[in-house]
């Protein structure tokens, strides 16, 4: 298992480390202290293109092979980065035209990173360049087990840009998937206030105006940029593939966050890695969701350093950042109980950002492994110098386990990017919130998750849950509609099936192909504003605990040949279901036509466990987390305790403590913050 810090060793030269004889000589110590740390892999390079390329055409890479030689004879690894997420100031200067242009037509300039236009053809072949130089001086190395290429692709908003080369590349995008102006005009319905166009080249980008351009016109710009940025990895890693066959490649991704299409990222590079920004955030199930979500992006074909089918933490952040208002400090324990979250959901490597706080730049005072004065008895040197040690004792534990899910959430990013587009019918729905719903009862009740894009292959999961699939295609709702013919169980919501790939409404009725699936039709769908509400009544065996709400929308549905689980209590609707079960072939499809409380989740999912024979992975008291990963029979569970109090957990039988090697059983005092990391057999053989 890798166990890691991202490095900057081109910030400590001298003058800010070493000595003017022996300039690079921090560096020695630096690796002394890693190695004590537990330390076996660092990733660099990511912002080094102004150091490696200094002048147009002039390399300079000893440096960066004078470390990997002293990483070597401390027997660390190395991922580099292609540096492309910074271009040096020289090559901003010499050529204007890479720098992105807003949508206002205002350029942003230069003398920091991101500062590119993806559709640049300068811009791609002076990244094809300095990859490609970079690949002939270091990719031979022996401690290079990994490429990252570039840095935080998407981030600081820099998804779209709207220079001349990008409306050059979106022209010919809408022409490689159109064919004619006569199909364009006619699927993105340009007839609305009659901007029909007659030439590709009059298609205009979706650039500031006096209101909002057309929905399906605004749903392909966001596809396209998708592709532009899809497109530059993969020239990246076509390079990377070419010129060091053995060393698989990756980047640093945060789901949920960045608009691009991370699914389709993830199949042009060879594993995923996550920046996670785990100890910063309080609520725990946000973060987990965030983490199934990066590992459910790449199912199959994964290929890491060390042959493994995990994912990597490539940024875990290490302390307190800088770009909060209040940047507070990570309490003692909790950088620890994070990072098994990580690993308890499918990590396979752990790399802290960052390995010692910079003396200068604008995150000087961000957390680090190291503060700047480097003292190795520093409250967070010790927190990873211990998960170190724990990390060798687990490795042999987790190698080769999987978590193994039987629920999935279905995701798409066309559907978020059609629901992010203003004149929705309730601005306050949030597609997030909604997911986060259903996630959260899940989540608590240690019921292990999945995502999915609807299109994929759903027959290893006993239950699917489509939270608001706005827009779904004819090809995703035949998928879903397969699934549930051959067994499943499916819960799908409002707002699902309103319109079509085009973004276009459905003249059949909703929900769009698949009002047989469901045994309804949706006849229409009222809006509430926050703070209104009506309730549901409840037929039959649904355990409702709570006088549950119906807030932001109300589905008014037909019913047809479905069974109705509640109704709405009040208003002109009031009798009429909100929530229907339908048996479609082996399955069943459930419909919920509005939003609730977390309360109504929570009690959703202990109706859908008995529908399922879904089982959470142990019963253990609220907030402490329990995930699972396996291999064969083998069974690895983390138990970890989100209190700052110590929480009793009682086991019936006796289990075996990885990380003590003693047994544990009957009442246990978890103590705040604290971990466990069981198996059930060990103990049983001994
Ligand atoms: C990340 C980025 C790092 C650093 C960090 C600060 O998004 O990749 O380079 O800026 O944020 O928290």
């Amino acid at each position: 298992m890798y166990f890691g810090v991202d490095y900057h060793p081109e910030q400590w030269v001298y003058p800010y480390g070493g000595t003017r004889e022996k300039p690079e000589s921090a560096w020695q110590r630096d690796i002394e202290l890693m190695q004590s740390a537990g330390i076996n892999v660092v990733r660099m390079g990511e912002f080094t293109w102004g150091i490696c390329e200094p002048e147009d055409g002039k390399y300079d890479f000893g440096w960066l092979k004078r470390v990997m030689n002293l990483l070597g004879k401390a027997g660390i690894k190395v991922v580099l980065a292609t540096p492309t997420a910074a271009p040096p100031i020289w090559l901003s200067q010499k050529h204007p035209e890479i720098l992105p242009v807003d949508e206002r037509g205002l350029v942003k300039r230069e003398g920091t990173r991101r500062a590119v236009c993806l559709n640049s053809d300068v811009f791609w072949e002076h990244s094809k360049r300095i990859v490609e130089n970079m690949a002939q001086a270091l990719g031979q190395h022996p401690q290079l087990i990994a490429w990252q290429i570039d840095n935080g692709l998407g981030a600081h908003f820099t998804e779209a840009a709207f220079n001349e080369d990008t409306r050059r590349d979106w022209h010919l995008w809408l022409e490689a998937k159109y064919g004619t102006i006569e199909r364009l005009n006619e699927l993105m319905g340009l007839r609305h206030w009659g901007q029909l166009v007659k030439t590709w080249q009059q298609v205009p980008m979706p650039m500031t105006a006096p209101t909002v351009h057309n929905p399906a016109l605004v749903l392909d710009w966001s596809r396209f940029c998708s592709d532009t940025i899809v497109q530059f990895v993969k020239m990246q890693a076509d390079l990377l593939h070419q010129l060091t066959p053995k060393c698989p490649v990756t980047t640093n991704l945060r789901p949920l966050v960045h608009r691009f299409d991370h699914f389709d990222l993830a199949e042009v590079i060879d594993f995923v890695s996550i920046e996670s920004r785990a100890a910063l955030r309080p609520k725990s199930a946000e973060l987990a969701c965030e983490i199934d979500m990066l590992r459910s992006l790449k199912k199959k074909g994964i290929r890491t350093p060390d042959g493994d089918t995990g994912f990597w933490v490539m940024e875990q952040k290490a302390g307190n950042v800088t770009w909060q208002d209040v940047n507070s400090l990570v309490r003692p324990g909790v950088l620890r109980m994070f990072t098994y979250q990580l690993v308890s959901r499918g990590a396979n490597a752990i790399v802290f950002f960052r390995w010692r706080q910079p003396r200068f730049g604008s995150e000087k005072f961000h957390g680090a492994v190291m503060p700047h004065n480097a003292n190795p008895n520093g409250r967070v040197f010790k927190e990873v110098a211990q998960l170190g040690d724990e990390m060798k004792l687990l490795a042999p534990a987790v190698k080769g386990t999987q978590v193994q899910a039987e629920t999935c959430i279905l995701y798409s990013h066309d559907n978020d990017w059609a629901l992010q587009q203003p004149m929705q019918p309730n601005k306050f729905f949030s597609l997030r919130e909604h997911i986060q719903l259903f996630y959260n009862s899940l989540h608590d009740r240690n019921i292990p998750v999945d995502f999915a894009r609807p299109a994929e292959d759903l027959s290893r999961y006993k239950l699917v849950i489509a939270p608001s699939l706005h827009l779904l295609s004819g090809g995703e709702a035949d998928r879903l509609k397969l699934y549930v013919q051959n067994g499943g169980t499916l819960v799908a919501t409002f707002n699902t099936g309103l319109v079509d790939e085009h973004n276009m409404a459905p003249d059949t009725g909703y929900p769009h192909d698949m009002t047989d699936l469901f045994g309804l039709e949706v006849l229409e769908f009222d809006q509430l504003p926050p703070g209104e509400e009506n309730h549901l009544t409840f037929k039959g065996n649904f355990p409702s605990s709570h006088m549950h709400p119906a807030r932001l929308w109300c589905d008014i549905i037909e019913p047809k040949d479905c069974q109705v689980i509640a109704s709405y209590a009040k208003d002109f609707y009031a009798g009429r279901p909100a929530m229907t079960l339908n048996t479609f072939g082996l399955g069943k499809a459930v419909y919920i036509g509005t939003q609730s409380h977390q309360h109504f989740y929570t009690d959703l999912v202990t109706w859908l466990r008995q529908l399922c024979n879904l089982h959470p992975l142990l019963k253990v008291p609220d907030n402490v987390e329990v995930s699972m990963r396996q291999k064969g029979d083998g069974q690895v569970f983390f138990l970890l305790n989100h209190q700052a109090s110590p929480v009793r957990v009682q086991f019936y039988k006796p289990m075996h403590d990885f990380l003590t090697g003693s047994a544990v059983s009957g009442n246990y005092d978890l103590p705040p913050h604290g971990v466990l990391v069981l198996d059930e057999q060990t103990v049983a053989k001994t």
